[in-house]
């Protein structure tokens, strides 16, 4: 049929297999051998048809990387037609995670069926997409369309026994033989003359949608969406399926899909997806290099950062050991794990009995005999260096050869903690971020004598307690943290000249930021940043740098803890509000130190604030503390709240244009002093060649 499906008559059933490993994307050779064999079937003796995929899952989604090219026939809406039109009835036999596309062609089929382990789901609004093959049309006649508003800008797949309670999947299929079912299920079909179930048949009661449905979900999103238009385009679409004919909806959502597909909000979402993929992988060890087994591990320090990091192990399934410095502060960190299961639970997303297997699976003690037999430490005490490299040595004398030493330190040297122990190759960082339980980065940190197989066992390990690993060579505040200095700085700079703190977290609120640095920094309180910047000997000194969080901490203003920094929080809501009392504070200070104050355009707003942290990325590159600019995209997005539909960091720059990122940062340097705008050698050059991040990272090639 094509070089990646096959048909065969199995007795009076015809079977289309669709094999285009490794998740079988719809690519053109996929549709030309689905659309070929469906043809074929017409003719033969075959009284149904089943379609089924090879190897790990159904159909798991359109070719992603073939959009933005020019598209090749046959395209999939025709593909679709043809099954519908089909004179035998098709039947989707699903497996793994029917997505996307996948799913949309499992639509168009008369029947489906499914083994209890697969998934069906629309996630195109992940990719800045809405579903593009009719998916838009066909759910809301099957669900109603508040199911499929939430399934659709939702994104996330719904197990085979719901969707069949949805009456998405029409048969669950026991076994997990899924061809041989299909094809009994299809006999039986046969047998009992089942009707040609079209879905575009069954029409929508417009009366069963509230007037106000359309407009207040469109509200609602929006405010959820940050700035991307997806979720509203989905809206419209199902507004399309409930006031327009079938044919006429699909041609809407058809108008809206290519809107979408290419919005620059698409583009950059799609760029993360493969990133997080690409981040996953160390360009110089071989893909089946042998992981070592991790099924205990312990966690020393309980506090903030260990209990998270300890549930994300009970999570799925591993026995955590902590290790504290008392029975007293086992206690806490144990009743702050609780605490925490506890939200989850009375959120309704957990089961009591699920928290209680959790909790039982992590034990405390306070003496390392107990964790000789971990097969992974990972260290999360106190950030103080000395401590750090006592611990390893205690460590090296209490752990089993072999046993994986990992440090959670946010700017130590793992280098030299490592040398702190006989067995350098076994030490590793694994820094997560705040709330380790929540937040999805864990950056890797390759010391100078890691071994490869340390390597590969801990991005495995990361990936199964579902984080995305990036990897960063040691360096002072490795990748994310590095970058931060810049962004930070700025964002206090910009009072001084002329900017209210809610300017400034405003224009950075707009661009799609969660949370501005300001208001940022008082959430995690001015005073970290205070004793960090004491410990510090190697900052300019400069009256201006930092001014106004140095003063409003000696002023008692630490930031939300206490009810005020650079905002006066509500005690009660803890919402956030401008005080006038630090606008005038920063007005008098500006006098003070002759700054002259101005009006500053949001887009200077964003170039101050972001130019530093795509200057410190290229200089991160450059050095090799990241293994490509996409990987710096990847802890941008997912360990500081970056908006994916600007694609991180590196990838906002390429869209701007390096040219005029470079100009900017030059005009900056004149402006404001090369001590903090020097721009990096390798932004000079890519600018000079009209080259881009990407580029860069292509001309490197993958692993
Ligand atoms: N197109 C192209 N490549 C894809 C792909 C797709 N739809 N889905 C996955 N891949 C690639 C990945 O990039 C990866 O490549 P690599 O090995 O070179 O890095 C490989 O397949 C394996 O993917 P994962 O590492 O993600 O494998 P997992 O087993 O962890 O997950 C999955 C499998 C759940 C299918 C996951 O890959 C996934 O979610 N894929 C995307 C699904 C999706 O978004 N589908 C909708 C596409 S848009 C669409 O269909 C539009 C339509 O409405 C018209
Ligand atoms: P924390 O102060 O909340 O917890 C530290 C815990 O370590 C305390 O419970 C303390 O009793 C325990 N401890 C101290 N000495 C010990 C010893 N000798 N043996 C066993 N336990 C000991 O600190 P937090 O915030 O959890 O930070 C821990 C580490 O994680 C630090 O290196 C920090 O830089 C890093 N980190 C912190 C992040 C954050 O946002 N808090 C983010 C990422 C990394």
């Amino acid at each position: 049929m094509s070089e990646v499906v096959s048909y065969e008559l199995r007795e009076n059933i015809g079977v289309i297999s669709v094999n285009n490993p490794p998740v079988n994307a719809l690519a053109q050779v996929v549709r030309e051998g689905i659309l070929n064999a469906v043809n074929t079937a017409q003719d033969d003796a075959s009284e149904a048809i089943v379609l089924a995929c090879e190897g790990r899952t159904f159909i798991a989604g359109a070719d992603i990387t073939e959009f933005g090219k020019p598209p090749k026939d046959p395209w999939l809406p025709e593909v679709l037609t043809a099954i519908e039109n089909s004179s035998k009835p098709v039947i989707a036999a699903i497996h793994g995670t029917a997505l996307g596309g996948g799913f949309e062609v499992a639509l168009a089929c008369h029947y489906r069926c499914a083994v209890a382990t697969a998934k069906v789901g629309l996630p195109e609004v992940k990719l800045g997409l809405l579903p593009g093959a009719g998916g838009t049309q066909r759910v809301p006649r099957i669900t109603g369309v508040k199911a499929a508003l939430d399934m659709i800008t939702g994104g996330n797949p719904v197990p085979a026994g719901k969707a069949n309670e949805m009456g998405l999947v029409d048969e669950l299929l026991a076994g997990d033989d899924v061809v041989g079912s299909a094809i009994q299920y299809a006999k039986n079909l046969v047998e009992s003359g089942a009707p040609l179930k079209c879905i575009r048949d069954i029409s929508i009661d417009p009366s069963t949608v509230e007037s106000d449905f359309f407009d207040s979900a469109r509200k609602q999103l929006a405010r959820r969406a940050r700035g991307q238009i997806a979720q509203d385009r989905i809206v419209s679409c199902l507004e399309a399926a409930v006031k327009l004919p079938f044919d006429e909806g699909l041609e809407r959502e058809r108008e809206l899909f290519k809107e979408l597909v290419s919005s620059p909000e698409s583009a950059s979402m799609r760029h993360i997806f493969f990133a997080e993929r690409q981040a996953a992988k160390i360009k110089d060890l071989p893909r089946d290099i042998a992981k070592r087994p991790i099924e205990k591990v312990a966690i020393l320090g309980g506090g903030t950062m260990g209990g998270g990091i300890a549930m994300c192990f009970a999570n799925v399934g591993i026995p955590v050991v902590l290790l504290e410095i008392s029975d007293e502060a086992l206690e806490r960190g144990n009743s702050i794990i609780r605490k925490n299961y506890n939200i989850t639970v009375q959120k309704g997303k957990m089961t009591e009995d699920k928290m209680e297997q959790r909790i039982a699976l992590i034990s405390g003690t306070t003496s390392y005999d107990d964790i000789g037999d971990v097969d992974l430490v990972i260290e999360a005490v106190f950030e103080n260096l000395d401590l750090k490299k006592e611990i390893f040595g205690k460590l090296d004398a209490a752990c089993k050869p072999g046993a994986i030493l990992a440090t959670n330190t946010s700017y130590q040297d793992v280098d030299a903690i490592a040398a702190a122990t006989s067995r350098p190759e076994d030490v590793v960082g694994m820094h997560f971020f705040s709330p380790a339980n929540v937040m999805k980065l864990l950056e890797v940190v390759r010391g100078e004598k890691t071994a490869d197989d340390v390597l590969a066992t801990v991005m495995q390990v990361g990936k199964k307690i579902g984080k995305v690993c990036a990897l960063s060579r040691v360096c002072y505040g490795f990748i994310g943290n590095r970058m931060l200095g810049g962004y930070g700085r700025e964002a206090q700079m910009l009072l001084l000249d002329g900017c209210t703190p809610a300017q400034v977290d405003g224009a950075l609120e707009g661009f799609g930021m969660a949370m501005g640095p300001l208001a940022m920094s008082d959430l995690a309180g001015l005073d970290v940043g205070y004793k960090a910047r004491q410990a510090r000997t190697d900052l300019p000194d400069d009256p201006k740098l930092y001014r106004m969080g140095t003063l409003l901490v000696e002023m008692g203003r630490h930031g939300q803890k206490t009810g005020s920094g650079f905002y006066k929080y509500d005690p009660e809501t803890r919402k956030r509000m401008s005080d006038p009392e630090v606008e005038a504070l920063i007005k008098e200070e500006a006098g003070k130190l002759e700054v002259e104050q101005s009006e500053v355009s949001n887009e200077e707003i964003l170039a101050r604030c972001f130019y530093p942290l795509i200057n410190e990325g290229a200089k991160i590159l450059e050095e090799g503390i990241a293994q490509r600019a996409s990987d710096i995209d990847v802890v941008y997005i997912y360990g500081y709240a970056f908006p994916v539909a600007k694609g991180g960091p590196m990838h906002y720059a390429d869209s701007v244009g390096l040219k005029n990122v470079y100009d900017k940062i030059c005009e900056f340097r004149d402006r404001y002093g090369e001590q903090y705008w020097s721009p990096a050698p390798l932004l000079k050059e890519l600018a000079e060649a009209g080259k881009t991040f990407a580029e860069w990272d292509r001309e490197r090639g993958t692993a």
